[in-house]
């Protein structure tokens, strides 16, 4: 009932050529993706163009972040209406990188997820605890709070997906077992239901050192909905091989 979502998430990777190819590589297997939903996120500065090269297959864009403000000045910063205009239907929000290099908070988070949402857009959601706070045995309540103030007086739920990216997995070929994954998605669920009567239709994917060889195994667990892939989504045949192993 819920249509697996495949993201990847190139973050800051890709120079223009780069770029192109790597969409183009997609684009050229989307007819082997049954009902998974591909999407791809780029950095900003290729949006519109890779824009080009998937908008007449089925592959999706999206953008790995936003600001909440209209326009003004505000130097540096991408508006929900330039995203949506290069032809996004996707956002990214509150990624662990954004909050661990850039200052994102609980707060901002929430105020991105407004933002991108009354804009149309699809936001997704991330979140998940550090390895002391696994260690600690704290996952569950920062899942909690992450959840509760990413979600504070939010009720647009029919525009979101979320992720569950524990930090200690991203990038670090270290990968959450399905069990690990399932509980905290598990979790989620049950937060949603808290929230919606439509919790059993919003996708919760899991992110961290997802490869086309470990997907198999986790999308077969009830709660896992779909993948947000950082490096193996850099090269076509591992994000393809990663939406073939979700079928
Ligand atoms: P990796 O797949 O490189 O671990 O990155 C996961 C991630 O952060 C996706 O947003």
């Amino acid at each position: 009932m819920r249509k697996t979502l495949v993201a990847g998430n190139w973050k800051m990777n890709m120079v223009a050529d780069e770029a192109l190819a790597l969409a183009k590589g997609v684009v050229q297997s989307a007819g082997e993706f049954g009902q998974t939903e591909a999407l791809v996120c780029p950095p900003y500065i290729w949006l519109s163009q890779v824009n080009e090269t998937i908008k007449k297959s089925t592959v999706k864009l999206g953008a790995q972040d936003l600001f909440w403000e209209d326009k003004g000045a505000f130097t540096g910063e991408i508006s929900a209406a330039m995203i949506k205009s290069a032809g996004c239907d996707y956002v990214i929000v509150g990624h662990s990188e954004r909050r661990q290099f850039f200052g994102e908070t609980d707060r901002t988070v929430n105020k991105r997820l407004n933002k991108a949402v009354d804009s149309g857009l699809i936001a997704i959601v991330c979140l998940g605890e550090n390895f002391q706070q696994r260690e600690s045995g704290l996952t569950s309540s920062i899942i909690s709070s992450q959840f509760e103030n990413a979600f504070l007086n939010f009720d647009q739920f029919d525009k979101v997906v979320v992720a569950y990216e524990p930090i200690w997995a991203i990038g670090t070929g270290k990968t959450a077992s399905p069990e690990q994954a399932q509980e905290v998605h598990q979790q989620l669920r049950g937060l949603l239901e808290q929230k919606t009567d439509k919790y059993d239709t919003i996708r919760i994917l899991y992110g961290g050192s997802v490869k086309p060889g470990n997907a198999a195994e986790l999308i077969s667990k009830p709660d896992i909905d779909g993948f947000l892939v950082g490096g193996a989504s850099l090269k076509a045949a591992d994000f393809v091989g990663i939406i073939k192993s979700s079928l």
